[in-house]
């Protein structure tokens, strides 16, 4: 029973509690992705981090718990680092709660080369909280420019840049974020800086940041900015009101990218869950699961440069290779629409459709997804649009990914996702695709 929801190609953990993907790394040939962890709990509890290992992005291995909660707190989210040396450096936030307040400062971790002994910097921490009670979520990158290590962290409703050469003194540089983008109640959380090459040859920086409640989809979600980043300050190529989504459904958070010293193209991992409902999620033994791995790329739009992601051909070809109805399967599909008609995709062989294509003109269509409640969840049924252009020529290409209940739905040659749990009765179901005309309803 409680292993019902357990995917197959999504990393869970055996047991316990996890959330953000943390210090995710590539080194020696090995994917580390360190998760936000507590062993004894499938409860948000004292923060662990745990620690699971992958040569593919396939199939993950689980490791001991890296990180424990010390005396300077328990173990908030962070990042990882391969120095020029060949060192591993683990940043985290240590959180403590007084009252009702949070205390929060940055730690560094001094890791050895296979990531299996970690020893806390004595000087810890390293950048002392400067009087922001949401201070948290390090993200350290190298910035070739100056030559020096960039430290992005959320400062409340901002994200706070540092600068340091020896990774234990961080000067602080500034804060960008109050007045763009999307903000709610909650501060933004666990930022991520990467630079990419765009279509034109031509460096773009991309701020990824989550927003706990108020994104695209309700609740949790990842949105990103484009802009140029010097080793000082982030500029933003859009407007401030420019919203930009990571992906468009409701269980796809924190996504962090792997720091990979050999410079490959951006990998992401999202946790694939929304803390308005995290907590309750119907599984037994753990709670929470990663998104695919997906490599980012910039692409060249009407609107202008955005950031599109895909999943890599290794997790592809797993798919592919999987035999019969296990609940988990990939599945490319061709939309071919008149204006004024729509498909119906339903999944897990239920008769009502999770996602309707319609086209709405000759260049536009939209995605409505559809989830139905699911008891002790409050918050958990939705039924929105998201918009996409429809293609001038050929049809539009759909392609789905379902594993045990998640589904990533991807579109637009990958500048749209739709992320979605699911708890349904047969997660092992048939999916039905059937194109009809708009005038009936779902
Ligand atoms: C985001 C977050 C982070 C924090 C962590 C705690 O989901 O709230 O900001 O470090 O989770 O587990």
């Amino acid at each position: 029973m409680s292993e019902k929801f357990r995917p197959k190609f999504h990393f869970a953990p055996r047991a316990g509690w996890m959330n953000d993907p943390n210090g995710m790394i590539r080194v020696d040939g090995a994917y580390h992705l360190f998760f936000q962890h507590d062993p004894d709990s499938t409860l948000h509890g004292p923060m662990h981090w745990g620690h699971a290992r992958s040569t593919d992005l396939v199939n993950w291995e689980e490791l001991p718990v890296a990180l424990y909660p010390t005396e300077l707190g328990t173990c908030f989210s962070g990042s990882a680092i391969e120095t020029g040396n060949g060192e591993l450096k683990l940043f985290y936030t240590a959180h403590q709660r007084h009252g009702d307040r949070d205390f929060q400062t940055q730690c560094l971790v001094h890791a050895d080369r296979a990531l299996t002994t970690f020893a806390s910097e004595p000087g810890n921490p390293v950048v002392a909280n400067p009087g922001i009670e949401c201070f948290r979520d390090p993200k350290v990158i190298w910035h070739a420019g100056t030559a020096r290590w960039i430290m992005a962290v959320t400062q409340g409703q901002s994200i706070g840049f540092y600068s340091s050469t020896d990774l234990i003194d961080w000067t602080f540089e500034s804060a960008f974020g109050e007045t763009e983008g999307r903000h709610s109640d909650g501060p933004w959380e666990c930022p991520d800086l990467v630079a990419m090459r765009a279509p034109d040859g031509f460096e773009h920086w991309i701020l990824l940041v989550g927003i706990g409640s108020g994104a695209y989809g309700h609740g949790s979600g990842g949105q990103y900015f484009l802009g140029q980043f010097d080793g000082h300050r982030f500029v933003n190529a859009n407007t401030p009101e420019t919203e930009l989504w990571l992906d468009y459904g409701r269980d796809s958070y924190a996504a962090q990218t792997f720091f990979d010293r050999m410079g490959a193209a951006p990998v992401s991992i999202a946790w694939a869950s929304n803390w308005t409902y995290a907590r309750a999620t119907p599984t037994q033994a753990f709670r929470g699961v990663m998104s695919l791995p997906k490599e980012m790329h910039l692409v060249e739009t009407g609107q202008g440069l955005r950031l599109a992601q895909r999943v890599p051909a290794s997790v592809k070809q797993a798919f592919a290779a999987l035999a019969g109805p296990t609940g988990t399967y990939r599945q490319d599909i061709a939309v071919n629409l008149a204006v004024g008609q729509q498909t119906n995709i339903a999944l897990f062989s239920e008769q009502a459709p999770h996602f309707i294509v319609q086209r709405i003109s000759g260049a536009s269509a939209t995605i409505r997804t559809i989830r139905a409640g699911v008891t002790g969840m409050p918050d958990f049924a939705h039924d929105y649009a998201v918009d996409l252009a429809y293609p001038a020529e050929g049809p539009l290409a759909l392609e789905l990914y379902v594993d045990r209940g998640l589904v990533e739905l991807g579109s637009s040659d990958g500048l749209v996702w739709i992320t979605n749990l699911f708890f349904p009765e047969h997660p092992a179901g048939e999916v039905a695709i059937v194109t009809r005309e708009e005038t009936e309803n779902a």
